[in-house]
């Protein structure tokens, strides 16, 4: 299975942080962001991986990641996202990358305290389609968010004024090779973003969309409050602990 990391876009909701560098080498405790969720795809066993940035300072990622020799790889893959255009919009870039196999997709702004290599194990299973992790957040609100029922999705929203659960859909997405031709198929959002959120309802409506909780804190670091949650949160406990088995009650 490949691996994408998604790390462009501008960052404007840290201005002024992010006005001389990218969202993703900003320090969370004692790393750069985008360390964690490339260590997230090491732990799950994916180590073909591609990155995906934009804006002014891609250069410093080469510089600072090189071949990936901190994360025990020989080597990493880089492309170049023009513009803002959204989740998905960063995701096509990829298609060429994947060339139809399974992918993990990662938001470079994503960090958790344990691994995904169970729910990863999981979709090598699964025979097509897509899986999502969800986590129980106080906000949900502030991401896309499942209508739950007996268990089961039955529709995802993003960013609802009124949230239909608790639960947040994670920066962490397992696809199959088809998700080249839906995002194809995908329409601008009110944001003028092609949402990640759309390809997600599209698996839904096909009947191929499975997910499972996480274990352990989930937190993204793209606002200020969050951006100090995530740091206090590494500080304390740590991130991408190995040892614990990640998601459970894993649903068809
Ligand atoms: O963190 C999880 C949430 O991420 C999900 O629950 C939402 O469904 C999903 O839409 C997303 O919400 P955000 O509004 O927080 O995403 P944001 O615009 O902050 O982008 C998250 C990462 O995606 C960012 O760190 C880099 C990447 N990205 C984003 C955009 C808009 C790109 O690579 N290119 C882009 O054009």
């Amino acid at each position: 299975m490949k691996g994408v990391v998604l790390a462009g876009g501008t960052g404007s909701r840290l201005h002024p942080l992010t006005r001389v560098t990218n969202k993703h080498l900003l320090p969370v405790y004692n790393q750069p962001m985008i360390f964690y969720p490339i260590q997230t795809l090491v732990n799950a066993g994916i180590t073909d991986i591609l990155v995906v940035t934009g804006g002014q300072n891609a250069g410093d990622f080469l510089r600072l990641l090189s071949n990936g020799k901190d994360f025990g790889l020989k080597h990493i893959n880089y492309t170049y996202q023009e513009g803002e255009g959204g989740i998905a919009d960063a995701l096509r870039l990829a298609e060429h990358f994947v060339e139809g196999e399974k992918v993990c997709v990662i938001l470079g702004d994503n960090l958790i305290e344990t691994n995904v290599a169970e729910a990863a194990e999981r979709f090598r299973r699964q025979e097509r389609g897509a899986h999502i992790i969800l986590k129980e957040v106080d906000d949900p609100e502030r991401f896309g968010c499942p209508e739950l029922r007996d268990g089961r999705i039955v529709r995802i929203e993003e960013k609802p004024k009124q949230p239909k659960s608790r639960f947040a859909v994670t920066g962490i997405y397992f696809y199959d090779g088809t998700v080249f031709e839906k995002i194809q198929r995908l329409r601008p959002s009110w944001r003028g973003e092609l949402e990640i959120t759309d390809v997600n309802n599209m698996y839904l409506e096909e009947g191929t969309l499975t997910h499972s909780l996480l274990e352990g804190w989930w937190t993204d670091a793209g606002t200020f409050e969050s951006l100090r949650r995530a740091t206090n949160l590494v500080a304390e406990t740590g991130a991408n602990k190995v040892t614990q088995a990640a998601p459970q009650k894993a649903k068809p």
